[in-house]
């Protein structure tokens, strides 16, 4: 079960960066699949990557690797700080893995109906 609204809201925050931070011609992946019970969403690019060093602040409110404001792909730093707290707000688990000049690669994890099938809404 979740949001459908709030869940085309995450993947298009991904994709919006994945084609935003790449190349013009660059490659998105978007693949989902199964990880026994739960749901594995990723979403995959071979743009400019993000520096060892921002990583641990990307999810982070207002954080953006490019400081300027004067950029022309100035955003405001919000796209993966509501993707996390909307992820969170499913149960779901966010990570990210990052190579300089070779990409980007979101994993979001999701509890499948048979992991939460013996849960109680009180
Ligand atoms: N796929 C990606 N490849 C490279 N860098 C990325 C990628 N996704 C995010 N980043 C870096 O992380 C920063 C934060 O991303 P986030 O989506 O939160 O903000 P934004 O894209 O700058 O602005 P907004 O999404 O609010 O328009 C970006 O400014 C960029 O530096
Ligand atoms: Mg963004």
């Amino acid at each position: 079960m979740a949001d459908p609204i709030r869940l085309e809201q995450i993947i298009f925050n991904l994709l919006d960066n994945a084609i935003k931070y790449s190349p013009s011609g660059g490659k998105t992946i978007l693949a989902v699949s199964s990880k026994k019970k739960d749901v594995s969403i990723k979403v995959r690019d071979n743009g400019k990557g993000i520096p060892e060093e921002d990583l641990p602040y990307i999810l982070n409110r207002f954080y953006r690797v490019d400081k300027s404001r004067t950029r022309s792909l100035g955003g405001t730093g919000l796209g993966l700080a509501i993707v996390k707290e909307l992820v969170l707000a499913h149960g779901g688990t966010i990570s990210v893995k990052s190579k300089e000049g070779i990409g980007t690669e979101f994993e979001l994890v999701f509890k499948g109906a048979d992991s939460i099938e013996n849960d109680t809404i009180s």
